[in-house]
């Protein structure tokens, strides 16, 4: 079997990779000796991530997933702009395993208070800012009831959630009421509003949704921040995913919080207090439940 044939025959575990609401957006193409990989428009999200942001970190990521399960199955590959994988003299170096891949999930639920170490941060490659959680909490909150009252940024999450097993893409992709970590009646209620929506919209459904995030924030715990290195989207998702591995490594489970990048009012708030282009934000810190595994195509 060829290089590209060995990485395709695993592409299950490449697919591991996170994206924003777990829409899988890269298509990747094989060649007899590269693999290009494409986006599949149909699974980029236009209203909540108009700059397509998160679409690049996302590509970045699977690219980054990519190598680390190509240097673990032996075989010698990098990434090359396009992005695309293209055969190399020596195997990618890492120190991330098939393992660390199967193993990362994002946990939503409640988290221990506490900080990160200064040794676990500084074991973080550059360009990560630390804020403390309780600072983002009024503004997480002005997030929220941004995102839940901009109808096209509602009505897209509201396409990618599947909040009941008998949705018909319950096992594929997007976002779960188990990996929101939603009760079932949680899940039912909010399926209701944004089923709903141009009426609950009115009844001020954005006031209320916001509210049910408001103790997200509400303990002594952290934040951190991945900064913009220059224009190289593709290669800032490659470090977001190191850098979620290598706090998993260290015991640590993350849970992004986008929607304070995407509220113009939040984000601008933000660069500000980190001095830096906040590419990723999200709460880091040790779960008080388990996490469940996401659903993906195959
Ligand atoms: C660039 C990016 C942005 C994300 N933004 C959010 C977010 O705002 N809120 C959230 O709960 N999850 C967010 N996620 C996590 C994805 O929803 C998650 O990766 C996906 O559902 C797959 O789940 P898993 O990472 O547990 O495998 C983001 C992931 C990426 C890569």
């Amino acid at each position: 079997m060829s290089w590209v044939q060995q990485l395709r025959a695993n592409e299950a575990i490449c697919n591991r990779a996170p994206s924003a609401h777990n829409t899988q957006p890269w298509r990747p193409e094989y060649h007899a000796d590269r693999i290009v990989i494409d986006v599949d428009a149909a699974r980029s999200l236009p209203d909540s991530d108009p700059t397509g942001r998160d679409l690049a970190l996302g590509i970045g990521a699977f690219v980054e997933t990519c190598l680390i399960v190509s240097a673990e199955l032996g075989l010698s590959v990098a990434a090359a702009p396009g992005p695309q994988l293209i055969p190399a003299a020596n195997r990618y170096r890492t120190p991330f395993t098939i393992a660390d891949v199967e193993a990362r999930r994002v946990a939503r639920g409640p988290y221990e208070p506490g900080y990160v170490d200064a040794d676990v941060i500084a074991d973080l490659e550059p360009g990560i800012a630390h804020v403390p959680t309780r600072d983002l909490a009024p503004d997480l909150e002005v997030a929220d009831r941004w995102m839940f009252g901009t109808p096209p940024v509602a009505v897209e999450l509201r396409d990618w959630l599947r909040l009941s097993p008998r949705h018909p893409r319950y096992h594929l992709d997007g976002l779960t009421d188990r990996a929101l970590a939603l009760s079932r009646s949680e899940a039912w209620a909010l399926s209701a509003a944004l089923r709903a929506y141009r009426v609950t919209r009115r009844l001020g459904l954005a006031a209320l949704l916001a509210a049910s995030g408001r103790g997200l924030l509400r303990y002594d715990g952290s934040v951190l921040v991945l900064l913009a290195d220059g224009d190289d989207r593709i290669a800032a998702g490659r470090r977001l995913l190191r850098t979620w591995l290598t706090l998993a490594r260290h015991g640590l489970a993350v849970h992004p919080l986008s929607q304070l990048l995407d509220c113009p009012a939040t984000a601008a708030r933000l660069a500000e207090r980190v001095g830096g282009q906040p590419l990723a934000v999200f709460r880091v810190g040790h779960p008080l439940a388990e996490p469940v595994r996401s659903a993906r195509r195959m």
